[in-house]
């Protein structure tokens, strides 16, 4: 490519008129048309470097009708002339009013913020565009997945008979978890294949136990595999929000006593809204001493598999039948990038289905590593490359590091809360979460307290300045911050904090000057 044609303005690489559409081939990805694929990432990278570099606020505080109207009338059949009309456009629709979590203020969801690297892996697997399924649609990029997969299994504790996949995150994960719980117990206890017959007779007696703070993915699986919620068994937590050990071993032995299944025990390490990790190793022996599947969810905590300082937090892992992680949650990799572990190889058969086309039997048995053999999906990207350029550019104990940081962070911020005479903070962090409310000293209603907590997570939104999530505990309205920034300090977070007191504030004397003017009339 001539060095002037990387220079030249985007709009000049495309026609002024689409009165006659341009042929796809102009714009397919290949030799013939690299100069305008470097163009074209020079500007998106400019049109993201700007974002970035300008923006002052985690969010434009955008509602959503108002977002809305712009998208009235627009006709997508029509084309723009310059790629600088086209990005205009993606900036007006969605760039102003992204939600930026790698700003410090942005303490809401699961979310964190991302590495370089990966995103250069992003760019790199997106051009090339393997498909993980089989060899012949991605050769090294197969290897360098399942290469992750037995670093990961390393991570965690199983040996050379354990096996995984990367999958869309934690929602897949555990479906796969529960899908292959419910074909090895089927098999266990009646010999009868789910997957080839279909439920068996007595299959709703089948049952899961996990805490009553596990994700609601466990509940969506129950359904989608056809046992419904009824199957999921909410645990009560302990006073450190973990799954109380004695209510499970009551539950498990109840549901024996009543000619029940026990078919898995989903231990949560990280829940989503306290980052409280359940009891390991205990729930490792009542699973072993009734027979049932046991399943780690640690979507979020799995930034301890890689901790210098709190690895030991999670020991028992390795007695899992299966493992969720996602390290889009906490190894700082774009969405997606999750996986799936299991124990027993074996157990991926529930997921096998050998297509002539495609992965036919003889190829596995050629030994070809087709992964599509042990997935959910089919066509699938190849999210690895992310981790394996941030391992390999970065090492694993930056991103345990990492972890280990916000987890310093949120345990500053408890302490910070703590001090704050008009805010109620309900635990002691684990991981990185808090979970807390503004409660006036001079204010004695909780159903004001939700009122003015609800009233202040929206005023936030809306000005922008920070986002905060929120939950309800025991039927009552909380504040939530969702740590996983390692670059946020301390001050950012009493900067949130400042602002949260502050619409709290407000939002209690407009209340309490609406009282006055209904007394008074
Ligand atoms: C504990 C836990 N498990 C599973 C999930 C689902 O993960 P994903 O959103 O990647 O599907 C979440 C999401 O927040 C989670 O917190």
């Amino acid at each position: 490519m001539s060095s002037n044609m990387s220079v030249l303005a985007a709009n000049e690489m495309l026609p002024a008129s689409r009165e006659v559409a341009l042929p796809a081939a102009n714009y397919i990805f290949n030799k013939a048309n690299l100069a305008q694929y470097r163009q074209m990432m020079q500007r998106g990278l400019e049109l993201v470097m700007s974002n970035i570099s300008t923006s002052e606020k985690p969010f434009s505080g955008v509602l959503p009708h108002e977002l809305a109207s712009l998208f009235e009338g627009l006709n997508l059949d029509h084309t723009y002339a310059t790629l600088d009309e086209v990005l205009a456009e993606v900036q007006a629709l969605y760039l102003n009013d992204a939600i930026y979590f790698h700003h410090p203020s942005y303490v809401a969801h699961l979310n964190c913020p991302i590495v370089v690297p990966a995103i250069l892996a992003e760019l790199i697997l997106s051009s090339v565009n393997s498909s993980v399924d089989t060899w012949d649609q991605s050769a090294g990029a197969t290897l360098i997945e399942q290469s992750l997969i037995d670093w990961s299994l390393g991570k965690i504790g199983f040996n050379d008979q354990a096996d995984g996949v990367f999958t869309s995150g934690g929602t897949q994960s555990n479906l796969m978890a529960l899908l292959l719980a419910r074909e090895y117990v089927c098999q266990q206890r009646w010999r009868h294949s789910i997957k080839q017959h279909g439920l068996p007779p007595d299959y709703r007696k089948l049952r899961i136990f996990t805490s009553e703070l596990s994700h609601f993915s466990v509940q969506k699986s129950a359904a989608v595999l056809g046992l419904g919620y009824d199957a999921a068994i909410a645990i009560p937590a302990d006073n450190y929000y973990r799954m109380d050990m004695s209510a499970l071993a009551e539950a498990l032995q109840r549901s024996c006593d009543e000619g029940l299944v026990p078919m898995a025990v989903v231990a949560t390490a990280g829940t989503t809204d306290f980052g409280s990790i359940d009891p390991l190793p205990r729930i490792a022996d009542l699973c072993q001493q009734y027979g049932a599947w046991m399943h780690v969810d640690a979507a979020y905590g799995c930034g301890l598999l890689v901790s210098p300082r709190h690895r030991h937090w999670i020991d028992g892992i390795e007695k899992a039948d299966s493992v969720t992680v996602d390290y889009h949650k906490s190894f700082f990799q774009p969405v997606s990038c999750g996986a799936f572990f299991t124990k027993d190889k074996p157990h991926l058969a529930a997921v096998t289905y050998h297509a002539d086309y495609l992965n036919p039997l003889s190829q596995s048995q050629e030994g070809t590593p087709n992964l599509v053999n042990k997935s959910l999906q089919t066509t699938r990207r190849f999210d690895a490359l992310k981790l394996w350029l941030t391992l390999r550019t970065m090492g694993a104990d930056a991103i345990g590091e990492g972890f280990d940081r916000v987890i310093h962070l949120a345990r500053q911020t408890y302490m910070l809360l703590l001090s704050e005479p008009n805010i109620e903070v309900i635990h002691q962090p684990q991981l990185s979460t808090l979970v807390f409310r503004y409660r006036p000293c001079l204010v004695c209603d909780e159903s004001i307290f939700d009122e003015v907590n609800v009233g202040i997570r929206k005023a936030l939104a809306r000005s922008g300045e920070a986002l905060v999530a929120g939950t309800k505990v025991r039927g009552r309205q909380y504040l939530k911050f969702t740590l996983l920034n390692p670059t946020a300090t301390i001050s950012d977070i009493q900067a949130v904090l400042k602002l949260i007191k502050q619409q709290g504030a407000e939002y209690v004397s407009c209340v309490d000057s609406l009282a006055k003017e209904f007394s008074n009339e």
